[in-house]
């Protein structure tokens, strides 16, 4: 069966400057992919190229077997692919309960689509704040609520761009027992993150992006198994 998510030598760049040089990536339906990499190696811009954010150059973008590169944004995110983008890019001055309900939507029709109760239950900080503005939130509350909010889009895939940076070890520890509990749910997830000792108790499978390029795949096993490989790419 083909991969629910397919990059296929993607390229793109900014103005002159290229960034991507063929990257190619798998996240398998019910799985938990990773797109890892040091600083300024190009996960961001991969994410923006297949959110239409950024256009895509050269390469094959499939989503549920069907070519998405060159869609605008809004169409891609109709097919069902979610983001929760670096730096959150919450509303600041729309309380929690208004960023959840801005961005709703169950266009394929999903048998239970998620509400703001639900995300109310599954981050309970967020239900004691909901009448609060987006701008009062802590770091911690900000990422639930950008995690809460590519929910309420009822997404199939959903992307996470460095989801736990800059927050308290306890924090973090939430966000990871959320996307757990995400994927028991059935959903796809691809996720770029720094920690990489998180990931691989989650991830089924892990990408290292290096200069634009995937240069290693492999499964959490073998990643752990493999400090040198870790020391190198990841500069852990
Ligand atoms: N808007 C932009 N204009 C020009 N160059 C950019 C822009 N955004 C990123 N770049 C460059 O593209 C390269 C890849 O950046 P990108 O943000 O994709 O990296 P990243 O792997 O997400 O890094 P980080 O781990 O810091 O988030 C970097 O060299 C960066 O300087
Ligand atoms: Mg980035």
């Amino acid at each position: 069966m083909a991969a629910m998510l397919e990059l296929d030598g993607v390229e793109a760049a900014y103005g002159e400057s290229r960034v991507l040089f063929g990257v190619d990536l798998a996240v398998e339906a019910g799985k938990v992919a990773t797109l890892l990499g040091r600083n300024g190696m190009g996960k961001t811009t991969t994410v923006r190229a297949v959110m239409g954010l950024l256009p895509a150059t050269a390469g094959e973008i499939r989503f549920e077997g069907r070519a998405i590169r060159g869609l605008p944004p809004y169409r891609i995110a109709q097919a069902g692919l979610g983001l929760v983008p670096e730096g959150r890019h919450i509303f600041p001055n729309l309380t929690v309960r208004e960023n959840l309900v801005a961005t709703a939507a169950n266009r394929r029709g999903e048998a239970t689509p998620w509400t703001v109760q639900r995300i109310f239950e599954m981050f309970p900080a967020l239900a004691e704040r909901q009448t609060s503005m987006g701008a009062l939130l802590s770091g911690g509350e900000q990422q639930m609520l950008a995690v809460g909010r590519a929910l309420m889009t009822n997404p199939r895939l959903l992307i996470l761009d460095e989801a736990t940076e800059g927050l308290a070890p306890l924090v973090r520890a939430e966000i990871w027992a959320c996307l757990e509990r995400l994927k028991t749910e059935g959903l796809s997830i691809l996720a770029i993150d720094k920690n990489v000792e998180a990931l691989t108790r989650i991830a089924d499978r892990h990408h290292i992006l290096e200069k634009g390029q995937i240069v290693w795949t492999g499964t959490s096993a073998e990643l752990r198994a493999d400090p040198d490989l870790q020391r190198r790419y990841l500069g852990v």
